[in-house]
């Protein structure tokens, strides 16, 4: 029996995780995801001790892949080495955090961004903003230090912030994406659309009665 080939593409991702640079890199984005991971938690405990409220619902972090890596710098037209990723690719590190309403996601970017160990890279609000698909989440570049024992590096995470209903629509609409063999593909986004708009005037009309009952 032939064995099933291996792409270049795959070879490469299987030398990248072999050791060396590249998986130390990793390791230090597996470290800037753990900061601001711990700094999340840490005003989700204040916020529920103080204010009997928990400003996100869950938090879900990933790595990005080495193919999913390759892909990316290939896209740019960019060679693919340790220097590159570093340079050109802020979205290795991700973290999504899920909110209850639109006000909790605001709220907890401000106090994020505030913090002084954080500088913000960029801020990208489709929330004000929606993409012509109907997607809907605020999405912030920052760069965390992490403390190694031979120094300081700083690090970027991409945090994407959304409610429950945005998520439950963006992993609808990621179906969507790679789907390939679709008949009605335009029926379906438009169907899509109007969903993200009807979830937008739910998020508001939560917000709201949240604010009648707390205030
Ligand atoms: P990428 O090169 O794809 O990272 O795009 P970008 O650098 O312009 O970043 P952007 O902030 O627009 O989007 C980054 C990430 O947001 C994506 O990798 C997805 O996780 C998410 N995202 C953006 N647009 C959509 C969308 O239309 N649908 C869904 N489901 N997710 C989206
Ligand atoms: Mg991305």
């Amino acid at each position: 029996m032939r064995k099933p080939e291996i792409s270049e593409k795959e070879l490469l991702a299987k030398a990248m995780q072999s050791g060396g640079p590249f998986i130390e890199l990793m390791t230090e984005y597996r470290c800037a995801i753990m900061e601001i991971e711990t700094k999340l938690q840490v005003l989700n405990s204040e916020f529920s001790l103080h204010y009997d409220r928990n400003p996100f619902e869950s938090i879900k972090t990933r790595l990005k892949s080495p193919i999913s890596i390759i892909e990316k710098l290939e896209r740019k037209g960019l060679e693919i080495s340790v220097d590159t990723i570093e340079k050109h690719i802020s979205d290795i590190a991700g973290i999504r955090v899920i909110c209850s309403f639109p006000d909790d996601i605001y709220e907890l970017a401000e106090l994020l961004i505030h913090q002084d160990d954080i500088t913000l890279i960029r801020k990208k609000d489709y929330i004000e903003n929606p993409k012509e698909n109907g997607y809907r989440s605020l999405h912030l570049i920052l760069e965390v230090p992490i403390f190694l024992s031979e120094g300081k590096k700083y690090r970027r995470v991409e945090v994407q912030f959304r409610t429950i209903a945005m998520d439950f629509w963006a992993s609808l609409d990621h179906k969507l994406r790679y789907k390939k063999d679709l008949e009605n593909p335009n029926e379906i986004a438009s169907e899509l659309k109007d969903c993200a708009e009807s979830i937008a005037m739910l998020d508001q009309k939560m917000q709201q009665i949240r604010n009648k009952i707390e205030h």
